[in-house]
């Protein structure tokens, strides 16, 4: 299953040209747009949720290759960029009853999809790409459990970055949703089913991922199980199960793919291995009884480091994020164990939120582009300073 890069043009991107307004100086206009234009868009949420981003360029004051694009003509002040994940959601946006029936009479210089001077494009080739330093277009990139949670996340900013991204997971049917939803990024996305939990397991992906491609260049180990219990009721096989997915699985795959890191490695971009630790392995807090959990990420912070200590001089790289508390089914599943817990834990947390797919994407994109290059053995606390707390 496959979402393939996009070679054509796409819907995913909308640039509109922003009409120019003579009644209004340089910063009325400046003013406008930021007092009215942009609450307008977040006074309609049917339409944010669909978007990925809303950016407005001030063409008028703005860089040289985007007034010489739009603005040359002088018919315009600006250009909007809108990012819908893919062609779907950019239709359900301007079809639902909100931007119908309150945004467009009102403001005639959002977008007209019928008759606006917009451009349907991909940003990419308009306005140049993000800055190269956190570039991985091209590279080749595996997320164990990807398709969910908070490895969902990490692919989808991987892929909507621009790399080729292998998702692997047991669930084939939320793979092929996962990889559906991702069509018209700037990467491609592929799913392969595969269960870690077992050695033959991850020998088999291991064969899968090889054939598939020759170089990895970044390998996000994320798979993994919570379970907590009081200290009595702890058993062995239990024990066993969930070391086997979250720290025998990351070592022995990596061990697996060494030929396809390092067939990725060159001379200044090393290849890159992310662990995803956590918290749970920073404080000496049992979190409930999660023995096991905290035992296997606190193993994997160290193998961490061991691993970056034998391998950087071979050109692999290996760092962990050590999460604090995101959205997701084993979030979920202890939020709703014990009553009051997400809104006690939120209140623990300096920075007043959980993490988002922006906090974990975003470090996953700068340990793996050029931004993250120098950067090996780190185990990198993401968690709006909890542990500090
Ligand atoms: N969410 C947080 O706040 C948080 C905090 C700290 C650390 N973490 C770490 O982040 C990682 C992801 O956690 P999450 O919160 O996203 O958990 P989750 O919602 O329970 O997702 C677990 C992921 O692991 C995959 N997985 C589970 N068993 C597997 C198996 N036997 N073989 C292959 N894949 C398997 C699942 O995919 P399938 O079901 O498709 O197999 C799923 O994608 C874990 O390592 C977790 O310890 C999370």
């Amino acid at each position: 299953m496959q979402a393939k890069r996009q070679t054509s043009r796409t819907m995913s991107t909308i640039v509109v040209n922003v009409a120019r307004r003579p009644d209004l100086s340089h910063a009325e206009f400046v003013n406008y747009w930021r007092d009215y234009h942009a609450p307008l868009i977040r006074s309609c949420p049917q339409f944010t949720e669909q978007l990925v981003s809303y950016t407005q360029y001030d063409v008028h004051a703005g860089p040289d290759d985007l007034a010489s694009l739009f603005g040359g003509s002088g018919k315009y002040d600006g250009v909007a960029v809108l990012r819908f994940r893919n062609r779907h959601a950019l239709e359900a946006a301007f079809n639902c009853d909100e931007y119908r029936n309150t945004i467009r009479p009102d403001e005639p210089n959002f977008v007209d999809l019928e008759n606006c001077s917009a451009q349907v494009t991909d940003a990419v080739d308009v306005i140049g790409a993000p800055s190269p330093l956190f570039d991985v277009s091209g590279k080749t990139a595996v997320v164990t459990g990807g398709a969910r949670g908070v490895g969902a996340m990490i692919a989808a900013a991987l892929c909507e970055a621009g790399a080729d991204v292998i998702v692997l997971g047991r669930g084939a049917r939320a793979g092929q949703d996962f990889v559906t939803g991702l069509e018209g990024a700037r990467g491609s996305c592929r799913f392969v089913e595969a269960d870690l939990a077992t050695s033959a397991g991850v020998s088999a992906a291991a064969a899968d991922i090889a054939a598939l491609a020759g170089k990895v260049h970044v390998l996000v180990n994320n798979a993994g199980s919570f379970a907590a219990s009081a200290i009595e009721d702890a058993d062995p096989d239990g024990w066993d199960r969930l070391m086997g997915l979250n720290l025998r699985a990351p070592f022995f795959l990596v061990q697996s793919l060494l030929p396809q890191l390092k067939a990725a490695s060159d001379p200044g971009d090393p290849a890159r291995v992310i662990m995803i630790g956590s918290i749970g392995a920073l404080w000496g807090n049992s979190s409930n009884g999660a023995y096991a959990y905290g035992a296997s990420k606190a193993a994997v912070h160290q193998l961490t480091r061991m691993l970056a200590s034998d391998l950087t001089a071979g050109g692999i790289n290996v760092n962990a994020i050590a999460p604090g508390f995101f959205p997701s089914d084993m979030t979920d599943g202890f939020f709703e164990a014990v009553p009051g817990l997400r809104e006690q834990m939120i209140g623990g947390i300096p920075a007043g939120r959980l993490g988002t797919a922006e906090d974990i994407g975003g470090t996953v994109l700068y340990l793996s582009s050029r931004a993250g290059a120098y950067v090996s053995g780190a185990v990198l606390p993401v968690e709006g300073a909890l542990w500090q707390a």
